[in-house]
């Protein structure tokens, strides 16, 4: 199975990482990404108003410059994904999603198991599922990479 890693740097590309809190979604993309892709993530400015809109701006400037891009978020419905699909299109790159995939236990267990600031509330966790869907082809994704413990 293709793991998602991708080749050396190559064509910009936006990469939109799907998974819940603990996934191991950060952990895979300083594995793999972070030599050629500018890493955003709203978590980055925990106490910024309005996240979502200065997420929105730095990713179409990034691409806009040209940089690879990938956004570290849970993005678990395919409408937290939209806009990022819309501004990858805006941009004329291709954009795809790597879904980490995997199972709530494993994302509580390893979640119970960070230092206490990293800890995510479960009511987080839990309102994440309740929104997650699948990232599909259907919502403009140009690929859809699956990352599933020893793949
Ligand atoms: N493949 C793995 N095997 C075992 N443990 C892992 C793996 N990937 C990540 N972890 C551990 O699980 C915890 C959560 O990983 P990580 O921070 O990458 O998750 P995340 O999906 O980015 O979560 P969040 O959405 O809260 O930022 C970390 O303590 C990390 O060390
Ligand atoms: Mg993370």
């Amino acid at each position: 199975m293709n793991n998602g890693a991708g080749g050396p740097a190559g064509a910009p590309e936006l990469v939109v990482m799907v998974g819940l809190q603990g996934a191991g979604k950060s952990t895979w993309v300083q594995r793999h990404l972070a030599s050629t892709h500018a890493v955003v993530s709203k978590d980055h400015w925990p106490r910024a108003r309005r996240r979502e809109a200065r997420q929105q701006r730095v990713v179409a400037e990034l691409l806009a410059a040209g940089r690879s891009v990938v956004v570290d978020n849970t993005n678990p419905s395919p409408e937290e994904r939209a806009p990022l699909v819309a501004a990858a299109r805006a941009a004329g790159v291709p954009v795809r999603a790597v879904w980490v995939d995997t199972p709530l236990e494993q994302c509580l267990a390893r979640n119970e198991a960070r230092e206490e600031r990293y800890r995510v509330p479960l009511v987080g966790v839990l309102s994440a599922r309740s929104r997650f869907r699948a990232p599909s082809l259907d919502e403009g994704f140009d690929r859809v990479d699956v990352v599933r413990a020893g793949s």
